[in-house]
């Protein structure tokens, strides 16, 4: 199951309290959530916000077994964190601490969703984390002109986009599951340990317009944000953390870089899934833009 990622350094920086609330944006399987949740006993509350539906559903059920006496303290929102703002309002949430997220897939994902995440399964060319997005990998794989894909395989760093991009298009109608594609790329050597790792991740990056989520979802938050307010992001790939700059550098009047850290060696050893993992901790600062 899901083991989340630097759990003791997100309550440190959170430095949660009794009764205070704080927004969840990857809610998951709440990992990172019922360690908070520890600490804001009696009343302090959880706003998860979840896209995917199935893990929501799956991790409600976990909540409700495991740790059933947090349950009226969380309140379950299945939507995209693009969508903050509105759902802070919805919910009236205006009074929150910190914000957490946790980016990119679960290991629920790569294990059990049968959705084509993983390039060491065998399993239809999915990778929506919601099953309202229109477009597949496997559809977007058949629609994008090879110009396009090798375009956004270098924004990736793949040294052999070009390569890559080639062989995708000239098979395209024969990629139908993860295997047909993994075997296209099996003899290409890249910068990476397997061919298909970058490419795998970068589909999965388009067909849920990850980077787009990621910039309008910390510019809302640090504008919902009150002074004082924490926000902590965990990320998993160099282009998250371009975004993650590139608003920092666009909202410097208005953040401070609390911390940048690192699993440790022993963490890794533990938890795989870790080994790229960086955390970023931002602070909502007191200035001039706030006292208008
Ligand atoms: C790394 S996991 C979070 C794990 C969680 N911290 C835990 O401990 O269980 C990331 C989660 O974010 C969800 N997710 C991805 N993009 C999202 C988005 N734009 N809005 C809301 N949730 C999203 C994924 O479905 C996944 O469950």
């Amino acid at each position: 199951m899901h083991v989340p990622v630097l759990v003791k350094e997100v309550v440190r920086i959170l430095d949660p309290k009794p009764n205070q609330n704080f927004i969840d944006a990857t809610f998951g399987f709440g990992g990172h959530s019922i360690e908070i949740l520890k600490k804001t006993e009696p009343e302090g509350k959880i706003l998860a916000i979840e896209w995917d539906p199935e893990v929501l559903n799956l991790a409600k059920k976990q909540i409700m077994k495991k740790y059933p006496k947090y349950i009226k303290r969380i309140i379950f929102k299945q939507a995209n964190y693009r969508q903050i703002k509105k759902i802070v309002k919805e919910e009236k949430f205006f009074n929150f601490s910190g914000i957490i997220f946790d980016l990119g897939l679960s290991s629920w994902h790569l294990e059990k969703s049968k959705r084509g995440f993983s390039f060491l399964k065998e399993e239809p060319l999915d990778m929506r984390f919601n099953p309202k997005i229109k477009l597949t990998a496997k559809d977007i794989i058949k629609s994008l002109p090879k110009e396009k894909l090798e375009e956004f395989l270098e924004f990736f760093e793949e040294k052999e986009a070009k390569k890559i991009a080639e062989r995708i298009s000239s098979s395209k109608d024969k990629i139908e599951t993860t295997k047909d594609l993994v075997n296209i790329l099996r003899d290409i050597k890249t910068n990476k340990k397997h061919p298909a790792r970058l490419v795998f991740q970068a589909l999965r990056v388009l067909v849920n317009d990850e980077l787009v989520n990621l910039y309008k979802g910390l510019k809302d938050s640090l504008e919902l944000s009150s002074p004082g307010a924490r926000i902590i992001l965990i990320t998993y790939q160099g282009l998250e953390n371009k975004v993650i700059k590139k608003v920092i550098k666009e909202e410097k009047e208005k953040i401070e870089i609390i911390e940048k850290i690192r699993p440790t060696k022993e963490e890794i050893k533990k938890n795989p899934r870790a080994r790229s993992a960086q955390l970023i901790a931002l602070e909502k600062k007191n200035g001039k833009m706030e006292q208008n």
